[in-house]
Formats: structure tokens, C-alpha cells, sequence
């Protein structure tokens, strides 16, 4: 390419104009200046060439280095358009030089910025892997039934101002029953199979949420109006409806002129919204806490075999203990009864639970069997 051109050499110009388009250039009109022809043909071509550079662009390496050896290599473009410049008539050299000086300006910084951004990607990648590829999924955990059914209830009393109170599972033989108005060696004690720590036979585990009435009364003044609920304890042997380990939420509620006509109102609130079923029915019953004392039943229905089978064929379901406070257990812990009175009532967590998630078998809430667990997931 140090050849010159020599005059009217047509030959030589198609072939230099070559370097530039690998493709044939148009006859120059004979009457023209060959050489001003010619600086005028590059000068337009090297601003294609500055337009092509300006919108180049590649996510590969290959291609930036393709581009990089067609511009700025040894026997690259700028290069061999350089070694036109002492070809170009002075008057063009100016236009021809400026041109030149941009391209090679635009070469450069295209592949600078193209190289920047191929490392910090490559940065990012080291960093964090390849961030377009799908994520690893991250195992979403669920409730446990109890836990659910627990909240269920904390959120349905505590709309109606309900507070949650909770006490120790390993208790003391006065508030898990003496306070509770159950004399020793009565026989209302076998209602409740109780185990006792060896060391001290006045320790044993709580056989209901009882207990948490008195631990609450001993440290709050009236009105009261809190539910407790918390693990029970009770000797029995272990079947698919019955196990030594449950959950019961108790309710109290203590204030001047309570009466039962609130206790029942306050378990129909309760049973519509934590079932939907808008009948309920008391029978009367002992607890040595309460007098008088009921068992409380809701009207499930007979639309389903399931109705029929879980409620017997009756439609009703026992769901919880209740009563108004006996005068004996508010005295225990310094409450006039002369001034207050209250109602209490407690109830267990994995009957519920069983009910409304369809659950057969008691067992299943303690074997931590993840293939029952997960389950619940879609419930929060
Ligand atoms: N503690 C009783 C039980 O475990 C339930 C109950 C609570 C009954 C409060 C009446 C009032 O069976």
C-alpha cells in the first residue's frame, strides 16, 4: 500500500479502493481530478466506517477482537488509510487527517468501553455466578396445624378484647387443683390422670390451662378478659383420638354483673367465627372450678358422610368445657364474689384442628412427618 497513485493509474484506485469495501467502485467521470476523487471517496468512506464503529456493539469477545484486528492492527483499516494520507491533495488533507482522527478516536473508545463492560461482568460473575440463570428454590416452611388453629383462636378473642396469658407446664399441685376448688383426695381429680414429678410430689405437669385463671387472678385485678392457650398433660393412653400430650386454650373473663347470657353469647361470636356455624347447645356438666358447669356443643350439620361420621349421626359436636367461676376459686386468689363474678372455658386445640383440616388421627400432630406438615402450607 506505499505506492502512490500514479496518474490516471485507474487500476491502482479501484484496488486501494478496495481496502475499504471489498466491493467495486463506481467510474470516477473521466474529466475528474483522480487524486481529489479519490480523498473525497475515503473521506466519505471513513465516516461510514466512524458510523459503523459509533453503533458496534457485541456480547462476545470473539467479536470484539475481530473488531479490534479489522480497525487497529498492524495491517489494519486505520493503518492502511494512514499511509493514503501523503496521496491526499493538501487542500484535503485537513478534512482527510480530522476524519482519520475521529475514526481511530471512536475505534478506540468503543473497544475500551466494550472491554470495561466484559469485565465487570465477568466481576459480577465471579461475585455472584451468572445472575440470568434461574434461581435455586428456597424451600417455603408451614405451620404447624395446632399453631394455626392456636391463632385462629388468639385472633378471634382478642378482636372482642381478649388478652393472652400463659404459665409454666410444670406446675404446682395448688393451681393446677387446690386453687381450683378441688379438694385434696377428691375424687373429681381422676377426671384427670395427672403425672407427677418424682422428686416432689407436689410438681406435675398441667392437666388443662386452668391453672393460668389463677396464675392470672393472683396477679391482675379485675376486669379480666384473657385466654391462655398451652401444652397439657394427662396419663392416657395413646390412640388415634386421644394422646398423653395436647393443647387447650382456656377463657376468662371476670368484671362486675357477668353473667351467663355473656358467657353464651361470647361462645355463639366464637363458634361463627371460627367455624361458621351459627347454632350451639349447652348441657349441663362438673368442673369443680365452675358452677354451673356445660359441655358445648355445635350443630355441625348432616349434609355430608363426613357430618354423619364425625358427629355420630346427631350433627352436634362437643367442642369445649365452660361455666361461671366458682365463688370458692375467686376467693383463692382474693376476688370478691360478692363484687365480681366471671365465666370460664376451655377448649382443646387438636379437636379443632382435626375438624377443620380433616385430620384422622391424633398421632399425626406430633410425629413431625413432613410429608403432613407440609400440608399446611398455603394456610398462614
Ligand atoms: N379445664 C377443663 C378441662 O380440661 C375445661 C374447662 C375450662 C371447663 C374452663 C370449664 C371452664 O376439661
Amino acid at each position: 500500500m506505499k505506492s502512490t497513485i500514479p496518474e490516471a493509474s485507474l487500476e491502482e484506485f479501484f484496488r486501494l479502493n478496495e481496502i475499504f469495501n471489498h466491493s467495486k467502485v463506481k467510474h470516477p467521470p473521466k474529466s475528474v481530478n483522480l487524486h481529489n476523487y479519490f480523498s473525497e471517496t475515503m473521506i466519505d468512506k471513513i465516516k461510514e466506517l466512524i458510523g459503523e464503529a459509533e453503533v458496534f456493539t457485541t456480547e462476545s469477545k470473539e467479536s470484539l477482537d475481530a473488531f479490534r484486528i479489522k480497525f487497529i492492527s498492524k495491517k489494519g483499516l486505520i493503518n492502511e488509510i494512514f499511509a493514503e494520507f501523503k496521496n491526499v491533495p493538501n487542500e484535503q488533507k485537513k478534512d482527510f487527517g480530522q476524519a482519520i482522527n475521529t475514526l481511530k478516536k471512536t475505534v478506540e473508545e468503543k473497544i475500551k468501553t466494550l472491554q470495561e463492560n466484559f469485565e465487570s461482568k465477568e466481576e459480577i460473575k465471579g461475585i455472584y455466578g451468572d445472575l440470568t440463570r434461574p434461581g435455586t428454590p428456597i424451600p417455603v416452611g408451614a405451620r404447624h396445624p395446632i399453631s394455626l388453629v392456636k391463632n385462629q383462636v388468639i385472633n378471634i378473642f382478642s378482636n372482642i378484647g381478649f388478652n393472652v396469658s400463659e404459665g409454666p407446664e410444670i406446675e404446682d399441685d395448688w393451681h393446677n387443683f387446690e386453687a381450683l376448688n378441688f379438694p385434696e383426695h377428691h375424687p373429681a381429680r381422676d377426671m384427670q390422670d395427672t403425672f407427677f414429678v418424682q422428686m416432689n410430689p407436689d410438681h406435675l405437669l398441667r392437666t388443662h390451662t386452668s391453672s393460668v385463671q389463677v396464675r392470672y387472678m393472683e396477679n391482675n385485678q379485675p376486669p379480666i378478659r384473657t385466654i391462655s392457650p398451652g401444652r397439657v398433660f394427662r396419663n392416657e393412653a395413646i390412640s388415634s383420638r386421644s394422646h398423653c400430650i395436647f393443647h387447650q386454650v382456656e377463657g376468662l373473663y371476670i368484671d362486675k354483673d357477668v353473667s351467663f347470657a355473656d358467657l353464651k353469647q361470647t361462645l355463639l361470636y366464637f363458634t361463627k367465627e371460627m367455624f361458621g356455624k351459627s347454632k350451639i347447645r349447652l348441657r349441663p356438666s362438673y368442673f369443680p372450678f365452675t358452677e354451673p358447669s356445660a359441655e358445648v356443643d355445635v350443630y355441625w350439620g348432616l349434609k355430608t358422610e363426613t357430618d354423619y361420621r364425625i358427629t355420630k349421626g346427631t350433627g352436634w359436636l362437643e367442642i369445649m368445657g365452660c361455666g361461671m367461676v366458682d365463688p370458692n376459686v375467686l376467693k383463692a386468689s382474693n376476688i370478691d364474689p360478692e363484687e365480681y363474678s366471671g365465666f370460664a372455658f376451655g377448649m382443646g386445640l387438636e379437636r379443632m384442628a382435626m375438624l377443620l383440616y380433616q385430620i384422622g388421627d391424633i398421632r399425626m400432630y406430633f410425629e413431625n412427618d413432613v410429608r403432613f406438615l407440609e400440608q399446611f402450607k398455603s394456610n398462614f
